[in-house]
């Protein structure tokens, strides 16, 4: 491992290190105060709103996934002491801050239209027959200023209408589909699944099929690596831990 790399472990660990094993409380310099679901906690600064409630004695059976700010399962609601505004951020992306009001929210209910991508064409009627309400959009930002990946939700919304598939599969490709625009909006949209559908459209119909995709898809359903697969599921964990640290790794 690369001295780099060894410092960015060392720091990883030193941060996590209160959480993963058990707190030296005289070690930790700085508390702040939060509050979760309405109980005031101290927890040590610094740490991430997912570490904090892990310190406070929560553990997340629901609300919790990568821990990486990948798959949009942490989403949370807070407040300040003291700011009449509602905050909206990924629990394991954001730390936590001094009077923080904090609550999880365990996903987003929202409408998803069954729909077979092979009967839809690329442009405004794919959304005017599984998505209508789309055109109840009041162009408020809410959604845009709700997205913890700053995306411009409201202007994807604006692509969509339009039917400018393009642009909606691009502006929204770093969804991670957390629910969070949805949960602010007024006119009680469902964005991040039409977004989806935008994208699978993009990704059928206007973005050319790179070949070696073709092949290797072809590769696989005629059984090329049967074999080998099948000679990895017998094979001991011991022996796959040593397999994948010898892989060859694509330089970055
Ligand atoms: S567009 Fe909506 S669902 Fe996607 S990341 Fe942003 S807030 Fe989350
Ligand atoms: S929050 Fe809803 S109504 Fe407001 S801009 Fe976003 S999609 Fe449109
Ligand atoms: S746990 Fe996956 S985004 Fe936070």
């Amino acid at each position: 491992m690369l001295e780099k790399d060894s410092k960015i472990m060392d720091t990883i660990a030193e941060s996590n290190r209160s959480v993963v094993t058990g707190i030296d409380e005289k070690d930790i310099e700085h508390w702040i105060k939060i509050s979760i679901l309405d109980r005031e906690y101290k927890v040590p600064a610094g740490l991430t709103i997912m570490q904090a409630m892990e310190f406070a004695g929560y553990r997340f059976i629901r609300s919790c996934g990568c821990r990486a700010g990948f798959c949009g399962a942490c989403t949370t609601v807070y407040r300040i002491e003291g700011d009449y505004r509602l905050k909206t951020a990924m629990a394991c992306q954001t730390r936590v801050e001094h009077g923080m009001f904090l609550t999880q929210i365990p996903f987003t209910p929202a409408e998803r239209a069954k729909y077979d991508i092979n009967k839809l064409s690329p442009g405004i009627e794919a959304f005017l027959t599984n998505y209508p309400e789309i055109l109840r959009c009041l162009g408020c930002n809410a959604c845009t200023k709700a997205c913890p990946q700053d995306i411009d939700v409201m202007e994807y919304i604006a692509a969509g209408k339009r039917g400018d598939i393009g642009l909606m599969a691009e502006l929204s490709f770093d969804c991670i589909m957390c629910g969070l625009c949805a949960i602010r909006c007024p006119a009680e949209l469902a964005q991040y699944n039409y977004a989806q559908l935008g994208r699978r459209l993009h990704g059928k119909y206007e973005t050319p099929v790179p070949e070696h995709l073709n092949t290797r898809v072809k590769e696989i359903a005629d059984g090329k690596y049967n074999a080998e697969l099948d000679n990895l599921v017998q094979t001991k964990v011991e022996d796959l831990r040593k397999l994948y640290t010898a892989r060859d790794i694509e330089k970055a």
